[in-house]
């Protein structure tokens, strides 16, 4: 393994260490961190699993994973096998006291081999069901006390509804302070995400333009062509608002709308957050129908194939009435936004895989050229795409070359891999790295995890209490649900993704 002497000594403890998660991410994660230099010289990973596995068949399991998804593709059989020293493998019941006791043991032991003090970080990768179950523990065993050096770090889903995620921060915080708890959204560790607060606030061109004045509304689209793959179970209890929408769609909306930050501290950031989602105009109980619209994925095509419909899919009910698509129309009640439309949509089994954001601006308030001139014409657009495209295109207008005077638009584009050559961290590996480092920065904060179910609390409650009479209402490898054009004003219109896709395909070739 690769060190870095520069940081402290860690143990880092993942519960459900046999679990999909740990295999598809974190391990992969933590390894490629090793081989970036990026983890200290005394370093541990404890796994804890309810599952009796023995050391070899859990390292197997790992080096599968890691195989199969880091970033720097198979390793080396050196490099594997300098690693797995490091990794720990305790059997214990997530719910006995004495699976704790018998942790902080381990971590003390490490501890002496090593004569200094670690940090501990404790991960949950479990079912949600055991979210409220292991803070209680450590809290109990004592492995929460030291305020400085003990972290536990949750992944979403936090909470079901405003209650469950009320009830889960107090167990959490019964043990932990705040300053303790990390909350992850894996959609803020991607480069391209933490790159809107770069572009909005490392330039001084956009900002001056960046409010009601300059902007008409403003669209963010993350479409999947997958469906539920094999999450149905977890899937229909949960759907695509409380899936995406409460979690990576609002993180998005708070960075496209936030306030310039004073300083780049974890709390400043956070509060200008927090700020968006208090500001946003509530959804009453009787306006959710003018305000939203859900979908529900039928048989279709995805890429060529023939797929099935959701209520096909397993673990998911043969009538089931959970939402495979949202969207949202959402105002801002402050100086820079008011009334200006901030459209959201997500879900599975779109068209084409798409994450982007997409501002488009006002028409200029004089039309100087003549009407013949500007037959093509078209308001500026900025899209800042996420994902799969990681880029930035600026669509405006330009003179088409000839003896007259005609407008066309043209693009403007910025594209990651084009502009730089070192290769994008995965979201993982980033925000493993910022747990270490004790940065919340990129984590959500308690407050704004309830402000947002408070959000999207009287549309869970209507679309709950009111059960949809068209589902399935759109064709997999389809847009969705053909009434969510009627959530735009007149005139406004959801950009295509393939817009980007072309454009930078476009800037690539030429
Ligand atoms: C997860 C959702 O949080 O995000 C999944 O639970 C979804 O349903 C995934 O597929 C999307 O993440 P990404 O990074 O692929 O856009």
């Amino acid at each position: 393994m690769k060190t870095n002497d520069q940081l402290e000594p860690t143990v880092f403890v993942i519960f459900g260490g046999a679990g999909d998660l740990t295999w598809r991410k974190l391990m992969p994660a933590l390894f490629d961190l090793s081989q970036d230099r990026s983890l200290p010289a005394q370093f541990a990973i404890i796994v804890v699993d309810r599952i009796r596995l023995g050391d070899s068949a859990l390292r197997h399991r790992l080096h599968d994973g890691v195989n199969k998804f880091s970033r720097f593709g198979k390793p080396k059989a050196k490099a594997w096998n300098q690693f797995t020293p490091h990794i720990h493998y305790q059997q214990g019941d997530f719910k006995k006291l004495q699976t704790y006791m018998a942790l902080g043991k381990q971590c003390e032991k490490l501890e002496k081999e090593w004569g200094t003090k670690a940090h501990r970080i404790f991960y949950m990768a479990t079912p949600p069901s055991m979210f409220g179950e292991i803070p209680k523990y450590l809290g109990k065993a004592g492995l929460a006390r030291d305020r400085e050096w003990a972290r536990i770090v949750i992944e979403k889903p936090i909470g079901y509804d405003l209650e469950s995620a009320r009830a889960l921060n107090a167990v959490l915080a019964a043990s932990f302070i705040e300053s303790q708890i990390f909350r992850i959204d894996h959609y803020l560790g991607k480069e391209t995400v933490q790159n809107i607060l770069a572009f909005r606030f490392a330039n001084p061109l956009f900002e001056p333009i960046w409010n009601r004045r300059y902007i008409d509304y403003v669209t963010i689209t993350v479409a999947e062509t997958v469906g539920v793959e094999h999450r149905g179970g977890y899937y229909d209890h949960a759907g695509a608002l409380r899936d995406m929408v409460q979690n990576h769609l609002m993180q998005l909306l708070c960075l496209v709308a936030m306030e310039p930050m004073v300083s780049f501290e974890a709390d400043e950031i956070r509060n200008k957050k927090v700020d968006v989602l208090h500001a946003v105009r509530p959804i009453h109980r009787d306006e959710v129908p003018q305000s939203t619209v859900r979908g529900q994925y039928g048989s279709g095509r995805n890429g060529g194939n023939k797929v099935p419909g959701y209520r096909e899919e397993d673990g998911v009910a043969r009538d089931s009435q959970t939402e495979t698509f949202a969207a949202l129309k959402l105002f801002i009640d402050n100086w820079r936004w008011q009334d200006v439309p901030f459209y959201l949509r997500t879900g599975k089994r779109l068209s084409q895989q798409a994450t982007e954001i997409s501002i488009q601006f006002r028409a200029v308030p004089h039309q100087s050229f003549p009407p013949e001139a500007s037959l093509g014409w078209q308001p500026s657009r900025l899209i800042l795409s996420i994902h799969p495209v990681e880029g930035i295109v600026l669509g405006f207008q330009a003179k088409y070359p000839g003896p007259k005077m005609q407008l066309r638009p043209v693009d403007m584009r910025f594209c990651y891999r084009e502009s730089f050559a070192a290769p994008s961290p995965d979201a993982y590996e980033t925000l493993l790295w910022d747990v270490m480092k004790r940065d919340a920065t990129l984590f959500m904060r308690a407050d704004q995890v309830e402000a947002a179910w408070q959000l999207l609390t009287p549309v869970l409650e209507v679309w709950q209490a009111t059960a949809p009479s068209d589902f399935p209402n759109y064709a997999a490898g389809t847009w969705g649900p053909e009434n969510t054009q009627g959530l735009l004003a007149p005139g406004h219109r959801w950009p295509l993704p393939t817009e980007l896709v072309a454009a930078v395909k476009k800037g690539k070739n030429s």
